[in-house]
């Protein structure tokens, strides 16, 4: 009876094999839904605030017919209609690439992109945003999907505190391992010890549920980032303290090959405080 054994356990190793490789291409398609609805319903959000600023100095126009009064009003409708542009200029380059391509892309417009989305969100929850834009080449991505991996690490700080404080976005090049560096910091509850380890695993999350702005609560958003990041052949990258903030920094190869001699591949981002945690091994 053991020759008939033996088949049936590959077969049944087998089924398996097959089912995880079907739920993995279905948790990619959960993660690939959850952003892109918390991008629809950002950006819809942010879009019917501008639409309301519109109505409201139209009705104030029309209300006061003194010059100064609608001349301000005319001001603020044409400031609102070219916010408005922004928003939808960020939203249509993004629906350009939606697909898996990289190609030469400059990050610091993603970052720009980010905030223009979420400034009036932050802005709600009292946190300051600090670009720190350093000059760094093109990166070799997908714009999309970098943009999906910082909206994900903005909404996770933004969470992170709440009762407001600043967010720092620092972009920087290193020249050694020809790698662009962007950094997300806030200064919130941070993630004890225990929990760091598990962060990245999907559905891992320490959250009741979706907000009132429907984002988070899911434990998608960081393994979501971390497959991108990897797909980029990039790395990513926390570092936490209880009571004082979390950061994270994401690299990205640049698009162009690096000029410089070949240097010894630097393991850790130079962040002063504690230990850099690699979210996986660290692939030379
Ligand atoms: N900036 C941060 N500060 C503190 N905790 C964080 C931060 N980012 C992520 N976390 C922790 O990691 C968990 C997983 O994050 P994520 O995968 O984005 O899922 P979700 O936001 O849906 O909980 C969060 O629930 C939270 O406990
Ligand atoms: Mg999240």
């Amino acid at each position: 009876m053991t020759h008939s054994q033996a088949p049936s356990e590959t077969s049944i190793i087998e089924r398996q094999a097959k089912e995880i490789e079907i739920l993995k291409r279905r948790l990619l398609e959960a993660q690939k839904l959850t952003a892109l609805g918390e991008l629809v319903s950002t950006t819809t959000h942010e879009f019917n605030n501008v639409l309301m600023s519109v109505i409201n100095y139209a009705r104030m126009g029309l209300r006061h017919t003194d010059d100064q009064t609608r001349n301000n009003c005319f001001e603020k409708i044409a400031a609102a209609g070219e916010r408005a542009a922004k928003i939808t200029t960020g939203v249509l380059a993004l629906a350009k690439n939606r697909g898996d391509r990289m190609e030469p892309t400059d990050i610091a417009k993603i970052v720009d992109d980010s905030i223009v989305l979420l400034e009036r969100e932050l802005r709600k929850y009292r946190i300051a945003i600090d670009f720190q834009r350093g000059e760094v080449p093109q990166a070799l991505a997908n714009g999309n999907q970098v943009q999906q991996v910082l909206l994900n690490l903005m909404i996770n700080a933004r969470q992170a505190m709440p009762q407001g404080g600043q967010l720092i976005l620092k972009l920087s090049f290193d020249p050694q391992s020809n790698m662009v560096d962007l950094l997300v910091r806030d200064h919130g509850c941070g993630i004890p010890a225990d929990q760091l380890p598990h962060i990245f695993d999907a559905f891992f999350t320490t959250k009741s549920g979706p907000d009132e702005t429907g984002k988070g609560g899911t434990g998608i958003g960081l393994a979501a980032c971390r497959d991108i990041v990897e797909a980029h052949k990039g790395k990513i990258r926390v570092q936490s303290t209880v009571g004082v903030g979390t950061a994270f920094t994401i690299r990205i190869p640049a698009a162009t090959a690096n000029q410089a001699a070949p240097a010894p591949v630097s393991r850790g981002v130079p962040i002063a405080g504690n230990e850099m945690l690699p979210a996986s091994p660290v692939r030379q």
